[in-house]
């Protein structure tokens, strides 16, 4: 079946008739094919990567030719899907000048549909610099992974009526800025459901409950293979590292047994041949 790759006009389309948007991560380009194959939404080329790929315990050492070199193989693997590069630590930090910079990286070196970036209120001019520039950006607000140990690790924000209207203040902060998705991570399911509400644009979550307008998850985790940590809000659909651990268990016990390469993994003398090659082999073995 022919895929449409969606347009931001479609997500906006999708909130309003309450159809669910549909958005995972990817690092590369087998697993990009298969988002697309599988009929989702939207890619999100995370920095989750230094975790999930370079084994890294948190994402601020993710450079952006890290996340420039990923995004293009994604892109390679997913033509007909609406891709997100995301915005390392330290590309969008320093000034509105280098966040635009780095945001037209990710478009002209990847060909990425969007950038997602982490903050609220104090990343306002950075998103309004880099929608100035005719560049979407999505927002990220409640934990926000990058600011981590300023937030007293990677904890569920917005508990309290006090921190909650924080968050509130930070989703219209993004909206007004010109962001044109929201993203909330790990919030409650109430607060979640009270932002969907009160901004205009799209909200997706990961760990914020179902009363939004659509979902993304980390590719690793969902499909079991990331198994350094799991989060409570992540649901396993698959356990790909078991399916690979006993694929290779199985390769080293054949090896190791001389149980393969069988007849039919090997590529026979051409018939015609073998004589003239049986006579050239006992110049080497008498
Ligand atoms: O980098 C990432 O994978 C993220 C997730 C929270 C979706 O931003």
């Amino acid at each position: 079946m022919a895929v449409k790759k969606l347009a931001i006009s479609d997500f906006y389309e999708m909130k309003k008739e309450g159809r669910k948007i549909t958005w995972i991560t990817a690092y590369d380009y087998p697993i990009a094919s298969f988002a697309q194959t599988s009929g989702m939404d939207m890619i999100l080329v995370g920095d989750s990567l230094g975790m999930v790929v370079y084994g890294y315990n948190g994402t601020v050492s993710v450079t952006m030719d890290e996340c420039i070199i990923h995004s293009k193989a994604v892109r390679r693997g997913a033509p007909d899907v609406f891709v997100v590069g995301d915005m390392p630590f330290g590309s969008y930090h320093i000034s509105d000048g280098d966040a635009v910079a780095n945001a037209v990286r990710f478009v002209k070196e990847a060909n990425v549909d969007a950038i997602k970036l982490e903050g609220g209120e104090r990343v306002a001019t950075r998103i309004r610099a880099i929608s100035d520039a005719g560049i979407l950006v999505i927002g990220h607000i409640g934990l926000t992974p990058q600011s981590s140990a300023a937030l007293g690790g990677f904890k569920a924000q917005g508990r309290t009526a006090e921190s909650a209207e924080a968050v509130i203040a930070d989703a219209i902060a993004v909206e007004k800025a010109g962001a044109r998705l929201l993203l909330v991570e790990a919030i409650p399911p109430e607060l979640a459901a009270a932002i969907t509400k009160i901004v205009k644009i799209p909200v997706l979550g990961i760990g914020a409950g179902v009363d939004i307008d659509g979902q993304v998850m980390i590719c690793g985790d969902i499909l079991g293979y990331f198994q350094a940590f799991t989060p409570k809000f992540v649901k396993k659909y698959a356990n790909v590292a078991e399916v690979i651990i006993n694929a290779m268990k199985e390769y080293v016990a054949d090896v190791r047994g001389a149980k393969f390469p069988g007849p039919e993994h090997t590529y026979s003398i051409l018939p015609e041949e073998s004589g003239r090659f049986n006579e050239m082999l006992k110049k080497y073995i008498k």
